[in-house]
């Protein structure tokens, strides 16, 4: 008998085929049961062989485990007002590790965070609830990981970086030793952060710069 638990996926796009793919490679841990999405026109959909099988309102009417699979440059604090809307106890989040992210022993990974092959937490330290961490997302020694981060792959952080809730690193970013970036905030995909980065504003380049305000949502 297999004590897989029942999982479903909170998204209908990239990152839940994504997800997917992960816990297809975990059959001991997760048996996937469909996925959630408020987009209406996605209900009755095929994601790689997983029913959509309804709205988001479905995960408060079972017991399965559930991930929150949605990550939006334009919305960095999307994910974390979803699950803020589900309300779901902290029992019922799925955390998903990739058989090929590496974690440090004593690293402590939230709930419902997920993190996509070739992760790597190299010491022990805390990330936050609801993060997410794309292929290949470096987060090094004594760096604090809020609720809510989203890291677009190949994003790193240097040691001692403070990242706040609900961020949004893009994809290739890097950020200098010790820097903090602000909750909600955005960094542009191959930026290079030198400097803190206010809460809610977005900031992009080489070295990275002040590009707005954010959308704050
Ligand atoms: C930073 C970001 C959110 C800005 O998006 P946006 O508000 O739609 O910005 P625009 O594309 O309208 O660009 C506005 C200006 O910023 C510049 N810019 C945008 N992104 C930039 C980046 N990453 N680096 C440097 N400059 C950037 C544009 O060239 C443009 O400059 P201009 O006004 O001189 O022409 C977006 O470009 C980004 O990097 N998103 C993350 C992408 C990512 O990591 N995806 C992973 C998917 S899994």
């Amino acid at each position: 008998m297999s004590a897989a638990r029942p999982l479903l996926l909170v998204g209908g796009g990239g990152l839940a085929r994504e997800v997917l793919a992960a816990v297809r490679l975990l059959p001991h841990l997760w048996r996937p049961v469909g996925a959630l999405d408020d987009d209406s026109a996605r209900h009755g959909a095929d994601l790689d062989g997983l029913p959509v099988l309804g709205g988001t309102e479905l995960a408060g009417s079972t017991d399965a485990a559930v991930v929150v699979c949605v990550a939006n440059a334009h919305r960095p604090l999307g994910r974390l007002n979803l699950v803020a809307r589900l309300g779901l106890t902290p029992d019922r989040w799925a955390t998903v590790v990739h058989p090929a992210a590496s974690v440090a022993v004593g690293a402590e990974v939230g709930p419902g965070t997920v993190l996509l092959a070739g992760a790597v937490v190299t010491a022990p330290l805390r990330l936050g609830a609801h993060v997410v961490a794309m292929p290949h997302v470096l987060i090094t020694h004594d760096d604090e990981v809020g609720d809510g981060v989203t890291f677009a792959g190949r994003a790193s952080l240097g040691g001692s970086v403070r990242v706040g809730e609900g961020a949004y690193l893009g994809q290739g970013s890097s950020v200098r030793e010790g820097v903090s970036i602000g909750a909600g905030a955005v960094v542009g995909m191959g930026s290079v952060v030198l400097a803190d980065v206010p809460a809610g504003e977005v900031w992009a380049g080489n070295p990275a710069r002040r590009l707005r305000e954010g959308s704050g949502s």
